[in-house]
């Protein structure tokens, strides 16, 4: 049964704090505000993947469907723009309902991106692949709200963690902690309770799971696994 919610603007929750984000990507489409409502009661965030058959070999979905979703769930909406154009499409994404939206740093412009999509009113996302160096995103770790460490190559849901890039999500845990910045880091891609401990140990306190809880029969014992995993993390 899906409630149907007000138009209101997720709540991001505290900077810092351990939070899950469900990927939609894993869900099924077509009873998509049923799968979301499934998980709302749990989750922190909805991860929402934005893919546009150009900058990833893949085509998901676009603002018709977060302003459809939007009807249904209070949830965070964090868009993940896997865009060659995200600019094109700011102002679409903040009128659907989007909560935040992230740019990928290797697709440029990032210094207008991250002032359109602060003009819109959203919180500012930027995201690394994973052979994207630290370096690439340390020039604006004090203009953005969010740093995504991919922890797969963009494109597709149910691939393999790639722990090698836990040493990046410490390198920005690091710089933000040194400059006081509040940044929260997120970790996708690959994603289940035993990476998620890894991760947060790492510096990751926002965890997206597409797979390991919309690929669960049960999703919202999926989302507490992986935030008590990451809770855990080891001293
Ligand atoms: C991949 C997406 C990820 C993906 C996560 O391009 O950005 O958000 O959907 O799915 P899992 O958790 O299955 O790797
Ligand atoms: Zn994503």
């Amino acid at each position: 049964m899906v409630v149907a919610h007000n138009h209101r603007r997720g709540d991001p929750g505290p900077t810092g704090a351990c939070k899950v984000a469900p990927s939609v990507l894993s869900a099924d489409f077509g009873s998509l505000a049923e799968a979301v409502g499934e998980v709302s009661a749990v989750a922190d965030w909805l991860h929402v993947d934005v893919m546009d058959g150009h900058f990833v070999p893949n085509l998901t979905i676009g603002p018709p469907v977060v302003a459809s979703l939007r009807r249904h769930s209070g949830l965070f909406f964090d868009c993940h723009l896997m865009m060659t154009n995200p600019g094109d499409y700011l102002g679409a994404f903040s009128d659907s309902g989007a909560d935040s939206c992230t740019v990928h740093v290797e697709v440029g412009g990032t210094s207008e991106l991250v002032l359109e999509t602060r003009a819109l009113g959203m919180r500012v996302g930027l995201a690394a692949n994973p052979d994207t160096p630290f370096e690439a995103l340390e020039p604006f770790l004090d203009r953005v709200d969010l740093v995504l460490c991919m922890t797969v190559f963009p494109g597709f849901g149910g691939q393999e963690f790639m722990a090698e890039v836990l040493p990046k999500v410490s390198r920005v845990r690091e710089a933000v902690t040194a400059r006081r910045l509040s940044v929260d880091i997120e970790v996708d891609g690959g994603i289940d309770p035993a990476n998620a401990e890894r991760a947060a140990a790492a510096g990751a306190n926002v965890f997206v799971a597409g797979s390991a809880v919309f690929g669960d029969p049960r999703p919202w014992e999926a989302v507490e696994r992986i935030r008590a995993a990451a809770r855990r993390k080891p001293a």
